[in-house]
């Protein structure tokens, strides 16, 4: 079994949407072995997005991530990561296949109510960025 992270972004949590997305997340077949709701310090969000810290849009997004709470979750599942890209759909919620959660929830490309890793390397940094192993059941 694989596991991803993912985050629920304070764009949806905002708008009370964090139930409708967790409810596609176990209708798709994840188990969810861990989550909580936290707010990130604009460092900590820093630290999150470093490989992104060279980017235009940089700044705006680590303030973005830290206005408001967050959702944090690993996710477990055959091919968890990929499966997990998909039901997030793309980037930017106009590129977005229908039926996917930024095609139906995403405000913009910046404001797209989730994330997921890409890789198992960097699913391994990021769930260990937010949980221990206690907190993973
Ligand atoms: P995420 O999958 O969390 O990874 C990096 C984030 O940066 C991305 O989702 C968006 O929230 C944001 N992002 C990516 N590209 C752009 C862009 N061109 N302009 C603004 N924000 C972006």
């Amino acid at each position: 079994m694989e596991r991803t992270f993912a985050i629920i972004k304070p764009d949806a949590v905002e708008r009370n949407i964090s139930g409708k997305i967790i409810s596609k997340i176990e209708e798709a077949g994840f188990k969810i072995v861990g989550m909580k709701k936290i707010q990130l310090s604009k460092s900590q969000a820093e630290g999150f997005y470093y490989v992104h810290k060279e980017r235009p849009f940089f700044n705006d997004l680590c303030s973005f991530m830290s206005r408001s709470p967050v959702i944090v979750m690993v996710l477990e599942k055959e091919g968890a990561i990929a499966a997990w890209r998909t039901l997030m759909g793309a980037t930017n919620p106009a590129n977005a296949e229908p039926g996917t959660i930024r095609k139906e929830f995403a405000k913009n490309i910046e404001e797209n109510s989730s994330h997921g890793s890409d890789a198992p390397e960097t699913a391994a940094f990021e769930i260990s960025y937010f949980f221990n192993a206690f907190e993973l059941v």
